[in-house]
C-alpha cells in the first residue's frame, strides 16, 4: 500500500504564518505539522509516500523532507498546479499510485491514534474505500456521513440539519476505482473537485464504502488558533529527552525535550515543554505546553502555551497563548503579552510598566 499526504491548498485561514512558510511546514510541538503525519503513515506500515505540494513550494518541503529516508520513508513529491480541491490533489498523484491501493491522509490533520485503524479496515475487508468518522457534539461545520448496515450510504457537507454526528476525518483508504470518480464528478459550488462527492459517487455505483470510527483526539490545523491547540495535544505525549545542557542554576519539571546544543541557564522549564536546537533560554520560565523553536532566544522572560519559532527573540516579559514567527523580536518591558500571533520577522517593542 503506498500514501498520498495531501500538503496543498493555500492555507489563507493561517495568514500571516502562510505568507511566508506553507502551512504543513509550520512547527508543532517542535517538528512540522507533516512530520507528525509522516510518523502516523510509517507507523501503519507504509513507507512509500506521494506529498502533494502547491507550487513554489517543492523546495522548502525537500529541503526539510529531503528523500524520507532519515523517517524511514520514501517521499516522491508531486505537484499540484491550482488548488482545486481535494479530489483534483489525489488526481494529480494518479501516476505515483498506479494500480495499488492507497491511504489519502490530509497532511494538516492531526490524529491521536494515527492512521493505522483505517488501514487496518482497509487490508481485512476489501472495499473501495474506508473513510476515518469522529463523533462530534456540532456536525454542521463537518462532512457529514451516514451509515446503514455498516456501510456508508450517504455523506452531506457542512449541512444545516445534520442527519448524524458523524464528522468525516481526514484520513481515507482508497484503491484505484477514486480516479475514476473523481473525472466522472464536477466541481461544487466553491468550484472544488470535492473528495466527498467522489465517495458518494463510488457508493451510488455500488461499491462498498466502509467507515472507521477514530475515538481519540482530531486535530486539524487550519487557523492559528489550531496551531496552539495542536501544540498542547501534541506536547501533553512527548518523550522526554535531554541532549542540550542545563546549568546547575536551572529547574526541570513535568517531561521535557532538549534538543542538541540548546542551552538552559538560571532557569525553569514546566513540562511538557520542546527546546529547539541551538536555542537559549536565560533566566526565564517556559511552560507549560511551550515549544521554543531551533536558535530562539528567550531572555528575562515567561513563555508559556506558546509556540515561538525559529530564531525568534523574547526578552523581559511574558507571552502566552501565542504564537511567533520565525526571527520574531518580542520586547516586553515587562508587560504580559497574550493571545499574539505575530508573522515571520515582526517585531514587537512595549514599553516598561504598559
Ligand atoms: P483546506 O484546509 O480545506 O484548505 P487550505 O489548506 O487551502 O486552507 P484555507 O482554507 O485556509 O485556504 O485543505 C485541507 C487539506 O488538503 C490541507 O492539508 C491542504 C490540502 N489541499 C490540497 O492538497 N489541495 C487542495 O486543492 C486543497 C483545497 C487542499
Amino acid at each position: 500500500m503506498k500514501a498520498v499526504v495531501l500538503c496543498g491548498g493555500e492555507g489563507t485561514r493561517l495568514r500571516p504564518f502562510t505568507y511566508t512558510q506553507a502551512k504543513h511546514l509550520l512547527p508543532v510541538a517542535g517538528k512540522p505539522v507533516v512530520e507528525h503525519a509522516l510518523a502516523a503513515v510509517r507507523e501503519a506500515g507504509i513507507a512509500e509516500v506521494g506529498i502533494v505540494v502547491g507550487p513554489g513550494v517543492e523546495r522548502p518541503f525537500r529541503d526539510r523532507l529531503g528523500d524520507g529516508s532519515h523517517l524511514g520513508l520514501r517521499l516522491e513529491y508531486i505537484l499540484q498546479p491550482e488548488p482545486k480541491g481535494l479530489a483534483h490533489a489525489v488526481l494529480c498523484a494518479e501516476r505515483f499510485v498506479g494500480d495499488d491501493p492507497f491511504l489519502v491522509y490530509l497532511g494538516d490533520n492531526l490524529l491521536q491514534e494515527g492512521v493505522t485503524g483505517v488501514v487496518d479496515v482497509f487490508c481485512s475487508r476489501n472495499p473501495a474505500a474506508v473513510v476515518s468518522l469522529r463523533r462530534v457534539e456540532d456536525p454542521r461545520r463537518f462532512g457529514v456521513a451516514v451509515i446503514e448496515g455498516g456501510r456508508l450510504v450517504r455523506l452531506v457537507e457542512k449541512p444545516n440539519d445534520p442527519p448524524s454526528d458523524l464528522a468525516i476525518v481526514g484520513a481515507y483508504a482508497f484503491t484505484p476505482l477514486v480516479f475514476q470518480a473523481a473525472r466522472e464528478v464536477r466541481p461544487s459550488f466553491r468550484g472544488e473537485l470535492e473528495l466527498t462527492d467522489c465517495l458518494q459517487w463510488l457508493v451510488d455505483h455500488g461499491h462498498p464504502v466502509l467507515p472507521h470510527e477514530i475515538r481519540g483526539w482530531w486535530q486539524d490545523v487550519g487557523r492559528p488558533e489550531d496551531l496552539l491547540l495542536a501544540n498542547r495535544l501534541l506536547l501533553s505525549q512527548i518523550e522526554p529527552r535531554v541532549e542540550g545542557e542545563v546549568d546547575a542554576g536551572s529547574t526541570v519539571e513535568g517531561p521535557v525535550v532538549i534538543e542538541g546544543g540548546a542551552r538552559v541557564l538560571g532557569s525553569r522549564l514546566i513540562g511538557p515543554v520542546v527546546i529547539g536546537k541551538e536555542a537559549v533560554v536565560e533566566r526565564s520560565t517556559v511552560g507549560p505546553s511551550a515549544a521554543i523553536g531551533p536558535g530562539a532566544l528567550v531572555r528575562d522572560a515567561t513563555v508559556v502555551d506558546s509556540i515561538v519559532m525559529e530564531g525568534a527573540r523574547v526578552a523581559g516579559g511574558g507571552l502566552e497563548r501565542s504564537v511567533l514567527g520565525r526571527s520574531v523580536a518580542v520586547m516586553g518591558g515587562g508587560a504580559k503579552v497574550s493571545g499574539a500571533f505575530l508573522g515571520d520577522g515582526s517585531a514587537l517593542g512595549l514599553e516598561e510598566g504598559r
